[in-house]
């Protein structure tokens, strides 16, 4: 719903990212749609792909088609968030429900948020307790063989997002996972939920290599991206900061954004003595973020 951030929303970030050789992920909940935000991608001529994010319908057979519109377009891997059941117990969004302005509405799942706009959206009522049994369904449908049937339905590549420890990492490996990311959604679910940071170390033990292991969550300065590839990330994902780029100055906000993230990592990687990205390892870290490491 990036359009309630500013600018052209999905179209800005999208064009952001591919003039930057950047992959960009996109929400099932988008306002622009997933065709739309392809061709800014391919009018850049960018070879980096972009990513699909799909959230589960309950039951399964209904998430195909989107998928199929995915692959069709050109996404290159399904990014199948694993972390929401239901909607976390978010006070903000019960004092004021998320209501799309009119005229606005999901592209890809052609959900009219607008005609009803002085109702709660449905991700409103999922917060409600009551939708247990849906959070029981959504769970099942996961657990029950979906990579198998996603694999059946698409040749994208698999990437399980919202794992936070290691026991879930050696499933994901086990059941064909292509990667996954650490992540907690941006802290928006569980709220007892550890940081991602603190996560990373003891998932990337038990990976020991054999899939790309993402981190997203907090990461603000270059030194966070630093701090994860130290603790073993093969990379990082960003969320709020390139929203808030958008709200600051639409696509030219976001590349601010990246170019701060990328300036920082740079210096951080100069004076911790790293010269490229696959010199950043624990020991480059000592140099720099020793006291961090001890809080985690
Ligand atoms: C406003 C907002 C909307 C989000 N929507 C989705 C979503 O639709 N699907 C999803 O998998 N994650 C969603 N997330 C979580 C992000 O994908 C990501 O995990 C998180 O924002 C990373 O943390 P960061 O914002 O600190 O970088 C959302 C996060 C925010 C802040």
């Amino acid at each position: 719903m990036q359009r309630l951030a500013g600018g052209d929303g999905e179209t800005d970030v999208s064009r952001a990212a591919a003039s930057m050789g950047l992959s960009l992920t996109l929400s099932s909940n988008s306002i622009t749609s997933l065709e739309d935000v392809m061709s800014v991608n391919q009018q850049i001529g960018s070879r980096t792909p972009f990513w699909f994010q799909l959230y589960l319908a309950s039951k399964l057979e209904l998430s195909i088609p989107l998928i199929k519109r995915a692959e069709a377009t050109g996404y290159k891997a399904l990014v199948l968030t694993v972390d929401t059941p239901m909607l976390g117990n978010r006070i903000n969004d019960r004092q004021s429900p998320l209501i799309l302005p009119p005229g606005l509405q999901l592209a890809n799942i052609g959900k009219d948020y607008g005609k009803k706009s002085d109702k709660p959206t449905s991700n409103r009522t999922l917060m409600d307790a009551r939708s247990a049994r849906h959070a029981r369904e959504i769970r099942r449908a996961i657990g029950d063989g979906t990579i198998g049937f996603l694999r059946e339905h698409s040749k994208m590549k698999l990437i399980l997002k919202g794992v936070m420890a290691p026991e879930d990492a050696l499933l994901a490996i086990e059941y064909g996972a292509d990667a996954i990311i650490v992540s907690n959604h941006g802290g928006r679910q569980l709220d007892c939920a550890p940081s991602t940071i603190q996560a990373l170390p003891e998932i990337v033990a038990a990976v020991k290599g054999r899939i790309p292991v993402i981190l997203d969550g907090g990461v603000r300065r270059g030194s966070d991206v630093f701090t994860a590839m130290a603790l073993g990330a093969d990379f990082v994902m960003v969320g709020r900061p390139a929203l808030w780029g958008l709200a600051h100055n639409g696509s030219e906000g976001v590349e601010t954004v990246i170019n701060i993230l990328e300036r920082e990592l740079s210096r951080t990687m100069s004076l911790s003595g790293a010269v490229g990205v696959h010199d950043i390892c624990r020991a480059s870290m000592r140099r720099s973020v020793e006291g961090r490491l001890s809080k985690i």
